[in-house]
């Protein structure tokens, strides 16, 4: 006696077996050359993103792609998962030129190299940022001394000597400059010790306070940084020479006993582009550490926040970025040996120089 309900079943389980086989495309990991022109846009694009976000520090530019690898997304397109290698460049991120026209710093003034991990998503033709995290270390003391014996290497920046040549300098910008306003610190930005001569060489931010030079003499005065449309911030060079002594004759008045030369250069504001000043007042007084504290070098961290598509694990915006993610590994787990992808040529060129 046969049931007729058995091969009904037996039908049905295998209309889904052939349904199943046909039907869930896996989605397929694409792993472009690392220097295709589209994989080259989406760096760039990534790039100026962590350029513009970065509160701290130097401007970074590409130096090199390692990595990429591009998933469908769903509801609809792809999402780009890229590793960048960067490299400090001489323009503080409040210096209104853009990075590619900075010059990268040169390995004889200690390298940094910054690594990015950036995904992007791709879709109707334009990118988003989804999410980017970086950091950055300056080259090592060891590969410095191989290429130039004599190089200085970078000080830590809460070496209390580096503060000092940041003060004089500054003190030495805020009696001469041409405008008489009275100046102030915001960030101190590197700093290296010379042995020969014996010296201390600093790069710092300042910005301009509602006070002029007389009238910061006055204890009672509280001079405070301008922000807003009257903002005026800028980046300065400062050495700070130990001069040998030299005998003088009694009554005579002593020579100074060092010398310090600063260079400072204010930049033209147009409205919009003071994130990095308000950044540093909204963050005064608030006991937030410098992300210099301990390191050489002002960490280029994370520092993404997009409100429309900030960290994909609590944005209601691009719920389907979390959610793709298991198909992710399986993809790639299957992807490779079944579909026989050739390797990935990656990573790309090095445009300036490896470190
Ligand atoms: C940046 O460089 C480009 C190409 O060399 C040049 O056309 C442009 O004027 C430069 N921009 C600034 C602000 O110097
Ligand atoms: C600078 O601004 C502070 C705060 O608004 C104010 O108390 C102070 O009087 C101002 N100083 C000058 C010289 O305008
Ligand atoms: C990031 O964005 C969120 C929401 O817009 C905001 O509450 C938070 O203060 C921002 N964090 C920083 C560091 O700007």
């Amino acid at each position: 006696m046969r049931s007729p309900v058995a091969p009904a079943l037996l039908g049905l389980i295998l209309g889904c077996i052939a349904n199943a086989a046909i039907l869930p495309a896996i989605p397929q990991a694409e792993f472009p050359a690392c220097d295709d022109l589209e994989t080259e846009q989406m760096a760039n694009f990534a790039v100026d993103h962590i350029n513009a976000k970065n509160n701290h520090g130097y401007k970074f530019a590409l130096n090199r792609i390692e990595m990429v690898k591009v998933l469908p997304r769903r509801p609809f397109g792809k999402v780009a998962f890229i590793e960048l290698d960067l490299l400090e460049t001489e323009c503080h991120v409040s210096n209104p030129l853009p990075a590619e026209n900075c010059t990268i710093r040169p390995q004889t003034q200690h390298a940094v190299e910054g690594d990015c991990n950036v995904k992007l998503l791709i879709v109707d033709g334009g990118y988003k940022m989804l999410s980017s995290h970086c950091h950055s270390t300056p080259d090592s003391v060891e590969d410095i001394r191989n290429l130039c014996p004599d190089c200085p290497t970078l000080s830590r920046l809460d070496d209390p000597k580096l503060k000092e040549a940041a003060d004089s300098g500054l003190a030495k910008f805020n009696a001469e400059n041409v405008d008489g306003t009275h100046y102030q610190l915001l960030e101190l930005s590197r700093g290296l010790s010379t042995h020969m001569p014996l010296g201390t060489h600093v790069e710092f931010a300042i910005a301009a306070t509602n006070c002029s030079r007389e009238q910061v003499q006055d204890p009672a005065e509280h001079c405070q940084v301008v922000t807003g449309e009257h903002a005026r911030n800028g980046f300065c060079k400062s050495s700070v020479i130990q001069l040998p002594p030299v005998p003088v004759p009694d009554g005579a008045p002593k020579p100074p006993a060092e010398d310090v030369t600063v260079d400072c250069t204010l930049y033209d504001h147009q409205a919009g582009d003071s994130h990095f000043l308000e950044h540093y007042m909204h963050h005064l007084g608030k006991n937030i550490p410098s992300p210099g504290i301990g390191r050489r070098v002002l960490d280029l961290i994370h520092s993404h926040n997009d409100t429309h598509a900030s960290h994909e694990s609590h944005s209601a915006e691009v719920p389907a970025v979390a959610a793709a993610k298991p198909v992710v590994k399986r993809a790639v787990d299957l992807a490779v040996p079944v579909t026989g992808i050739l390797p990935p040529v990656c990573p790309g060129r090095i445009r300036h120089f490896k470190i």
